[in-house]
């Protein structure tokens, strides 16, 4: 998955003749930068904002894209995009519906800049997620809980429903500590009267370990939820990342909010397993965490298991799949 069309080409015309050499220089500290505690921090010129985008855009657009695609029952008429960088979860929010009106809130000038050039329809803000009391039929904070702790970000998170007329759409990165806000945050907002849309398919407790490792005796809860969405490099992103696979593979973890009742069956929380006998799909539902096994011979539930991919819902799991 590429970027939008539209943000492509104003991003080819802003990077006509930028050294990419200094580029990935920059897209380097970022990413040091980001390890040691979000990369927002060092975002301080117009070419830091290039290099965010050049190196990050394209996966958190991917990621993004994955998730609002994943909810076909909303229907929001505006989308405010808080901690927006340069867009890329708004880029997404449009692709799905194309009316949508679209507010971004950021605290870096650089990448509300080219927030606003890459989309000009927007309406761009500076300001603070933590400190601003937000209202749009869908709110979305993509990749920035993780710049907060870890009790802060659920009490972002719980400022943040305030305002979500219809949905709050969380995601961070697909790792403990980004699970582990998701997961504080999911309880948090269950408490304050949110359902879970998705990728659970109920209210219940979490499953899921609060911490990776802390009960060995079952496979499952070694475990964090998280999903996968592959894309494709483009050219730019080979040279900057000096990468020779022609794509990347960016894990995320999310949750979706809503103030109706959540759907009812269960998500494939890990890839799908097939084998002589049939396909194993690992679910999550109500229940907990489980296997699903669909045995070959059962020839019309195999052949439905067989379009399933990680990440998808389970409307009715097998025998009927
Ligand atoms: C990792 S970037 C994510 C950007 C974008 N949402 C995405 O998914 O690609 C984090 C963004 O949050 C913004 N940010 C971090 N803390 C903030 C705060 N307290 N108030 C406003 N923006 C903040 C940063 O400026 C940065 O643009």
């Amino acid at each position: 998955m590429n970027l939008p069309d539209a943000r492509a080409k104003v991003l080819e015309s802003l990077l006509e003749g930028v050294s990419r050499k200094d580029l990935a220089r920059r897209a380097a500290a970022l990413s040091a930068a980001y390890r040691a505690g979000g990369p927002s921090a060092g975002i301080v010129s117009d070419a830091d904002a290039l290099a965010y985008v050049l190196a990050r855009a394209p996966a958190t657009y991917a990621a993004a894209r994955a998730v609002l695609a994943r909810m076909p029952g909303l229907t929001p008429a505006t989308v405010l995009d808080m901690g927006a960088g340069p867009g890329t979860a708004s880029w997404a929010a449009a692709e799905i519906w194309p009316d949508i009106a679209v507010t971004m809130l950021d605290r870096s000038a650089p990448l509300r800049a080219l927030a606003a050039m890459l989309m000009p329809s927007a309406q761009v803000m500076a300001g603070d997620v933590a400190g601003t009391k937000p209202r749009a039929d869908l709110v979305i904070a993509s990749y920035v809980l993780a710049e907060f702790a870890l009790d802060k970000a659920a009490i972002l998170a719980r400022d943040l429903w305030q305002g979500a007329v219809q949905a709050l759409v969380l995601i961070e990165p697909g790792t403990p500590d980004g699970f582990a806000r998701i997961r504080s945050a999911r309880a948090a907002l269950i408490k304050a009267g949110a359902h879970v849309a998705a990728p659970c398919t109920h209210d219940a407790d979490c499953p899921m370990a609060r911490r990776v490792g802390e009960s060995r005796s079952d496979q499952h809860t070694a475990d964090w939820c998280h999903f996968l969405q592959r894309l494709p490099r483009s050219r730019d992103h080979l040279i900057l990342k000096d990468a020779s696979v022609p794509f990347e593979d960016e894990r995320y973890s999310y949750v979706v909010m809503t103030r109706e009742a959540a759907p009812k069956g269960a998500r494939i929380i890990k890839p799908v397993v097939e084998s002589k006998a049939g396909i194993t799909l690992p679910l999550c539902d109500e229940t907990g965490l489980h296997d699903e096994f669909v045995p070959r011979r059962d020839k019309e539930a195999f052949r439905r298991a067989r379009k399933l991919e990680w990440g998808d819902l389970v409307e009715s799991p097998s025998p009927a799949v």
